[in-house]
């Protein structure tokens, strides 16, 4: 990844998450804010009629996919998509460089998920529309830190809180973690946070970006116990063990129970905390992830995270297409009909 990318605005590429200031973050919150109702499908909105997205994962995903695909159908685009290195013609020895020009040449703006770090940086250099990064290996995420620093000010707020400030625990694999890369150099862009950091041996997040939160203002502390971790934290990020990226020694050895649960939160006097993690939750036994105990704790925030990631992934769209929301405004219409589950 080139080390200065300009500012996220119309016709660039999203690569990460150092292309914002606190001005072009506001922005886009804002945009976000506004679309809520085409969002939440109280209106219907064409203004992206006839732009088409390219959707290409080369990883797997189902929300990040399906948010971005959703967030451009719902104002009016269409969406081609690819998934998976066998269903496209890298399964032929296509370079990145090829396939990037070919399919920008179908497309209005790229949405890219790769499993090499840097790779969505390549596929931008040779693409002539918007690519947006949607996970590279374990480089970064940006706009799954962007959905998740716009949830942390929305919780934080009804709190009556702010995320200057704030004190964030997180918790799990931050070594592999692409997301809470792109979150902690996120919030670079905030001041007085206090990162609280617990990772199982050879997890660690990698220490240039402990460096950068710190050399930001910020209080960096590494914790080897979880229920310390958690006290007296505002926020708690809970994270995967990213298996697919580690050797099998190390999988196994993060082949446990509960990341945090109920009783640790009961133990360390936080059952309010805001809890959040980027999902997916392994759900499977031994997975060393979030219990689904904590389901029913005031601070969950897991689903308003994804709720939330539509309205930010609308608002990267119209940036990166240059859509004023005075224009969503004027191809916006109340919708006719209703999606409410009737009570059996
Ligand atoms: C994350 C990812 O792909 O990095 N998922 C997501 O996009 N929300 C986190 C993960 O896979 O653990």
């Amino acid at each position: 990844m080139p080390d200065s990318l300009p500012l996220f605005e119309q016709g660039r590429h999203l690569l990460s998450v150092s292309q914002f200031d606190r001005d072009n973050l506001q922005a886009l919150f804002d945009m976000a804010d506004a679309v809520d109702p085409i969002a939440k499908r109280q209106a219907v909105c064409t203004v992206l009629d006839g732009a088409m997205l390219g959707s290409l994962f080369f990883e797997p995903s189902t929300r990040t996919r399906l948010s971005f695909e959703s967030a451009f159908l719902r104002l009016g685009g269409e969406v081609t998509t690819t998934t998976g290195f066998t269903f496209s013609s890298m399964a032929k020895g296509e370079s990145i460089a090829d396939t990037a020009r070919v399919v920008s040449g179908y497309s209005d703006v790229l949405v890219v998920r790769h499993p090499d770090e840097g790779s969505v940086a390549q596929f931008a250099a040779h693409s002539i529309v918007p690519v947006i990064n949607a996970g590279d290996g374990t480089g970064e995420h940006p706009s799954q830190a962007l959905l998740d620093v716009y949830t942390l000010q929305k919780e934080l707020a009804a709190r009556g809180k702010n995320v200057d400030g704030c004190h964030i625990a997180i918790l799990g694999d931050l070594k592999y973690g692409r997301t809470v890369h792109s979150l902690i150099k996120l919030m670079g862009l905030h001041t007085g946070v206090t990162f609280t950091l617990f990772a199982p041996p050879g997890l660690e997040l990698p220490v240039q970006i402990e460096h950068d939160a710190i050399a930001h203002g910020h209080t960096v502390r590494v914790m080897d116990d979880v229920e310390a971790a958690v006290t007296g934290a505002d926020v708690i990020y809970a994270t995967r063990v990213q298996r697919e990226r580690m050797t099998d020694e190390l999988a196994q050895a993060n082949a446990r129970g509960d990341l945090l649960n109920k009783s640790i939160l009961t133990r360390a006097d936080n059952l309010d905390a805001i809890i959040m993690h980027p999902l997916p939750r392994d759900s499977r036994p031994d997975s060393y992830d979030l219990s689904s105990d904590v389901d029913d704790l005031p601070g969950l925030a897991i689903f308003h995270q994804t709720d939330n990631g539509l309205n930010v992934r609308m608002a990267i769209f119209l940036t990166a297409l240059g859509v004023t929301i005075e224009a969503v405004n004027l191809t916006s219409k109340r919708r006719p009909w209703k999606a409410t589950l009737r009570p059996v």
